[in-house]
């Protein structure tokens, strides 16, 4: 059994009970966040989907107070080597055992610059195997068909966690077609109302999949799931 808990935004910990990975931690300056940089006690990794502020966040102080690994695409992994951090680097298609896990990076389409406008590799998604239960979290994303590839070869996903906030991203009928496309057992939103021109309503989110034969659950900031 593997526990998602949604902290705001794109935020998210997994934890399978012995291990747990946090997901673009962006706590400082979200007012919707349910967890404060300085809550994590014990944490293996975090991984970071893209270069944009409201994903790497927190990730350093966390880091540092942590002394989780940080996971994510190569040249993220540099910026924060560069600040005395331990980051491991993948890159998209790539995936790795760590002891707590399998990671893997898929593509995703959008972009990727850093907090000062540095080049910071392409954005991804990613596949977290964590104790048996595969998790897709997209990262940002418009919708893509190779969706249907996902769904395939690392499905069933036990759970696909989806941006449907438009504008930035899939908005919420693109999002609903990433499900038809990814058939995981459970769809759950984010990316959304964090600011006004993501200020959809995720309730037509789970109302759609629900009515077109898939599976979704709105997950309030601060609440979780177990999958
Ligand atoms: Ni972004
Ligand atoms: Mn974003």
């Amino acid at each position: 059994m593997a526990t998602l808990t949604f902290l705001g935004h794109s935020c998210w910990t997994i934890s399978d009970g012995k291990h747990t990975i946090l997901i673009d931690p962006f706590l400082t300056g979200n007012d919707l966040a349910a967890a404060k940089p300085e809550s994590f006690k014990k944490l293996d990794a975090i991984i970071v989907t893209h270069g944009h502020g409201d994903h790497i966040g927190d990730t350093a102080a966390i880091a540092k107070a942590t002394g989780a690994l940080i996971v994510s695409n190569f040249e993220i992994a540099n910026f924060f080597g560069a600040q005395g951090l331990t980051a491991h680097p993948l890159h998209i298609g790539g995936g790795r055992q760590f002891d707590f896990g399998h990671v893997k990076l898929t593509i995703a389409h959008h972009g990727s610059s850093g907090p000062n406008g540095e080049y910071l590799g392409s954005p991804a998604g990613v596949v977290l195997n964590l104790g048996g239960k595969k998790i897709y979290h997209a990262g940002d994303t418009g919708l893509f068909l190779d969706m249907k590839l996902i769904g395939e070869m690392y499905g069933p996903l036990d759970a696909a966690l989806l941006p449907i906030g438009d504008n930035f991203t899939m908005g919420i009928d693109d999002a609903v077609k990433a499900v038809e496309f990814l058939r995981p057992k459970v769809a759950v939103p984010m990316h959304y109302k964090t600011f006004p021109p993501i200020d959809v309503d995720p309730s037509q989110f789970v109302a759609k999949v629900n009515a077109s034969g898939g599976k979704a659950v709105l997950v309030d900031p601060g609440k979780s799931i177990e999958v």
